[in-house]
């Protein structure tokens, strides 16, 4: 049974694009001629560790120069000014959306400023470069490696995320090609469990057919003309 005010937010590389920082499939989508999916494997860290460490160095360092947009600033203030649960998942792993203020956030690819120890599975805080080797504080093992959800490994907290998206009554989706799964099923889950569902994106994603409603455009005026008309009732 859908709660009426509660809500789920799912967001993807192109809420941060207007920021600075690209996405993954559109143009600079490339790096160094590598596809995103030929370095965020767990394949080609036991293949290549230091050109997998140095593409998450590079984003990391790239964190510093970059601040939230226009669409996250109202994602936060929805989350202030919302009577109702408001829950924000992410396929992003910058920190923009917690820089913006907004607190209910989960990233379900992992985030930037973390290291995770692939021997005991420990994560922490990590700002710095991460060459592989990094001893893990914890268990002493030289196995600290980026705290990203790789190709073919499990996202992070899918129980809260399913559990939120059986009882919201409305799924919005912002900036994502819906090309990665699980988060590409979520408006289908969404919309089995009776919420509405809305697509705000750059163009039609590969879901929007599963929409109720889309809009195209930037995030930046899309996202906080939606949460204005959302918190003027
Ligand atoms: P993509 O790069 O696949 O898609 C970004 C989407 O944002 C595209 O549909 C663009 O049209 C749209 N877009 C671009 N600029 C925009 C703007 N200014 N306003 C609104 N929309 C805009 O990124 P994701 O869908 O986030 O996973 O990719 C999903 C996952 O694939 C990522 O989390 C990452 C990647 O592999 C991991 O790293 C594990």
């Amino acid at each position: 049974m859908p709660d009426s005010r509660a809500i789920v937010i799912l967001t993807g590389a192109g809420i941060s694009a207007e920021s600075g920082l690209a996405t993954f499939r559109g143009p600079g989508g490339l790096w160094e001629g590598h596809r995103v999916e030929d370095v965020c494997t767990p394949e080609a860290l036991a293949r290549d560790p230091a050109l997998v460490h140095r593409f998450y160095d590079l984003r990391r360092a790239a964190l510093a120069g970059v601040a939230p947009n226009a669409a996250h600033e109202a994602l936060a203030r929805l989350e202030r000014s919302w009577p109702g649960d408001v829950l924000l998942v992410t396929q992003n792993v910058d920190d923009l959306h917690e820089r913006a203020g907004s607190q209910a956030v989960l990233h379900m690819h992992g985030a930037l400023r973390s290291a995770l120890c692939a021997a005991c599975g420990e994560r922490l805080r990590w700002d710095g470069p991460l060459p592989p080797g990094s001893v893990c504080p914890a268990c002493a093992g030289p196995a600290l490696r980026p705290d990203i959800v790789f190709f073919g490994e499990i996202p992070y907290e899918m129980d809260r995320i399913e559990q939120a998206l059986s009882r919201a009554s409305l799924f919005v989706s912002i900036g994502t090609s819906g090309a990665v799964y699980p988060a590409a099923g979520f408006v289908r889950m969404a919309r089995a469990c009776g919420a509405g569902t809305l697509e705000l994106n750059l163009e039609p994603s590969a879901g929007s057919g599963w929409f109720d409603e889309c809009r195209h455009g930037p995030a930046s005026q899309l996202v906080p003309a939606w949460v204005d008309a959302l918190l003027a009732g």
